[in-house]
């Protein structure tokens, strides 16, 4: 038998396959792998090791660690998921990747509180407007935001840290704004202790992600969308260790003064403040 004659058998073996959607993926998944290892021609050594590394990512992977899912961050495959899915129309705020440090059930917060329940970096507001497709403002979306400090971490890396640190959900006004006080995000690197991280050292790659705000918006009748702010002025924008920066995203946070007249309650010192609208597209 020829590698191709083993390949076309091990197709066919899925023809009879009565979930058509899942017989297309699985014969499609033979025929890349197959593909995939006479294009390299895999030896048995190189094999072994590809079954350590995936048993290593099970082996780490909880429910506070996904490991899997950081090998699809580190090789674009999540983005690539993200683009075939979210071809969103001409206007629309653009989507980027969700990652691991999301934790749904944030405190409902009010109108220009902050999230920060301790110090954490250069207090940032942030405001804007959510708006639909024809710029009429959205009233009552919700904004699920969540970021790191200025030590680089999330509150759920921090075991000690209060649980709504630096997260929480926000409401547009009838007039689809909305604001919050943050704190001015920090690059940081992506989980680097486990497989991905090997990965990324032996092939000569860092960990890290620029500077970034992390935002769901939900609202009746609209498509809800994972985004992120990210920091013109940041390292790796670049070179974002997970492929997530498009250009649409990067905003500019503006320098203000301690005697800012603007400043808001609960900055003390320097401040920067960032103005962002959402679009978001009906609901298909
Ligand atoms: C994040 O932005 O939180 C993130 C995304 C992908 C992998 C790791 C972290
Ligand atoms: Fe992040």
């Amino acid at each position: 038998m020829t590698p191709a004659d083993l390949t076309t058998a091990v197709v066919e073996s899925f023809g009879g396959c009565p979930d058509p959607r899942l017989r297309d993926l699985i014969q499609a998944l033979a025929r890349a792998l197959h593909g995939f290892v006479s294009e390299v021609g895999l030896t048995h050594d190189e094999w072994e090791q590809a079954i350590g590394v995936l048993t290593d990512t099970g082996h780490i992977t909880d429910e506070r660690r996904q490991e899997f899912v950081l090998w699809s961050d580190a090789l674009g495959l999540s983005m690539l998921v993200d683009a075939l899915e979210h071809r969103l129309p001409e206007g629309a705020t653009e989507s980027t990747v969700l990652g691991p440090f999301y934790v749904p059930g944030s405190p409902p917060r009010e109108y220009g509180a902050s999230i920060a329940e301790e110090m954490a970096g250069v207090p940032a507001w942030v405001y804007g407007r959510v708006l639909d497709l024809d710029g009429r403002s959205i009233a009552a979306a919700e904004l699920d935001v969540w970021q790191n400090g200025d030590d680089r971490l999330y509150a759920v890396q921090r075991p000690e840290a209060p649980e709504d640190h630096l997260r929480g959900r926000f409401r547009t006004r009838e007039d689809g704004s909305y604001a919050f006080l943050a704190v001015r995000p920090v690059p940081y690197p992506i989980p680097d202790d486990g497989p991905v991280g090997k990965m990324l050292q032996a092939t000569g790659r860092h960990p890290w992600r620029p500077a970034h705000i992390h935002m769901i918006i939900r609202a009746p009748g609209f498509q809800t969308l994972a985004t992120h702010i990210f920091d013109r002025a940041s390292a790796y924008l670049d070179s974002d260790a997970v492929f997530a920066v498009k250009p649409s995203l990067v905003r500019d946070f503006v320098q203000r003064s301690a005697d800012d007249p603007e400043r808001p309650a609960g900055a003390a010192g320097e401040w920067v403040s960032l103005e962002s609208d959402i679009v978001l597209a009906p609901s298909r």
